[in-house]
């Protein structure tokens, strides 16, 4: 008997699952989670406080449209409240964008190492994911220009990249906007934008209010602010981009506890200084104590660093298996198209030492 299934549509069986960074080493009790750029200090106090009061309430849904915590957003930015659309992770609203201005046949341009969910959520939506070359690991903006083609209807610019660690400066990111058709969504995906310490940098709400309802600008709570186990981010958008994204995200998309952390979260400046400061005192020690070990460590402005491991016997790989025999667990990018790199989050003190020690043990 000839058996019929059901059929995922045309490119959905082209997705390589997104793989995740590592937890856990088999036999190792306690390790050292340097894998997917989480908050070197966990989480606020005050966040944990509001997620632990949120158990009293959880029989009841959510507030779908996350009125306090927009606001609570609004404030510490100083953005229209209105204009924000808060998602179960900058990931759920970058797909929602491209399920909404991209389809069959059409093209979503990204540069060489971008964030790989840009490539999966294009394909899921039926579209072709386009690359652009970069520079020096860092997005190209003539390159990105290059690759758009009439089929073209959004682009991503990780701002500052994952796994790079590379920046624009907003003179770029403005010369990018001008130059591409009105016509294509240009997304600024600036997860990791608070730890950013550079003058010429700009996370995008210039030139989302700049532009004619092109534009937008999403932002996570993953990364500084330390709740990504709770998925919460934001998208700062034009009016009619906003429209767009609460006509197509499910109507209880962000949970109830995610809410109430997120709010705590992010009102809580002193804490998120903290975690800038650390951040500020453990990117330029562990660049410099692994290029004292002969490393070339790519310049970052984000919470890891990129390190070069292109001789043998010294591979990535090597020093993956080495640090794992030491319970450290980094970040292998072969998947971003970087075999011979691997990505390192800044920790705690105690972790950063660690891993320096372990990483001289290895290079002999
Ligand atoms: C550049 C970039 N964008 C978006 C995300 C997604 O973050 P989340 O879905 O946790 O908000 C990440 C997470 O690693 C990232 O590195």
């Amino acid at each position: 008997m000839v058996m019929f299934f059901p059929e995922p549509r045309r490119g959905i069986m082209d997705i390589s699952p997104y793989v995740g960074g590592e937890s856990a080493i088999p036999g190792v009790d306690r390790v050292i989670k340097l894998s997917s750029n989480e908050g070197a200090l966990g989480a606020s106090p005050l966040a944990v406080e509001a997620y632990r009061r949120a158990a009293g309430d959880l029989h009841r849904y959510p507030d779908g449209g996350c009125a306090r915590l927009r606001q609570a957003i609004a404030a510490r930015h100083d953005l229209d409240p209105t204009r924000i659309v808060c998602g179960a992770g900058s990931d759920e609203l970058i797909g929602l964008l491209c399920h909404a201005y991209a389809g069959s046949g059409d093209e979503v341009v990204y540069s060489q190492y971008g964030f790989l969910m840009y490539a999966i959520y294009a394909k899921s939506a039926g579209a072709t994911p386009v690359t652009a070359p970069e520079t020096n690991l860092t997005a190209n903006v003539d390159a990105l220009l290059a690759a758009v083609t009439p089929r073209t209807r959004v682009m991503f610019l990780a701002n500052p990249n994952n796994p790079t660690g590379t920046y624009l400066p907003a003179g770029e990111v403005w010369r990018l906007r001008r130059s591409l058709p009105e016509n294509v969504l240009l997304v600024i995906d600036a997860a990791y934008a608070e730890f950013v310490e550079r003058d010429d940098y700009s996370p995008g709400v210039d030139l989302v209010d700049a532009s004619s309802g092109n534009t937008v600008m999403t932002r996570t709570f993953s990364k500084i602010h330390a709740l990504g186990g709770l998925r919460l981010g934001w998208a700062y958008c034009p009016s009619v981009i906003a429209d767009v994204l609460n006509r197509v995200r499910s109507p209880f998309n962000v949970n109830s506890a995610a809410q109430e952390a997120g709010a705590a979260a992010i009102a809580d400046a002193p804490f998120t200084e903290m975690a800038r400061a650390h951040n500020n005192i453990w990117l330029p020690w562990l660049g410099q104590a692994l290029e004292a070990l002969g490393l070339e460590v790519v310049p970052s402005v984000c919470n890891f660093l990129l390190v070069q491991f292109p001789n043998q016997p010294h591979s990535a790989t090597a020093a993956d298996r080495f640090l794992q025999s030491r319970g450290i667990i980094a970040r292998r990018v072969a998947g971003y198209g970087l075999p011979d790199a691997l990505r390192i989050t800044i920790g705690r003190e105690d972790e950063m030492r660690a891993t320096v020690a372990a990483l001289a043990e290895f290079l002999g």
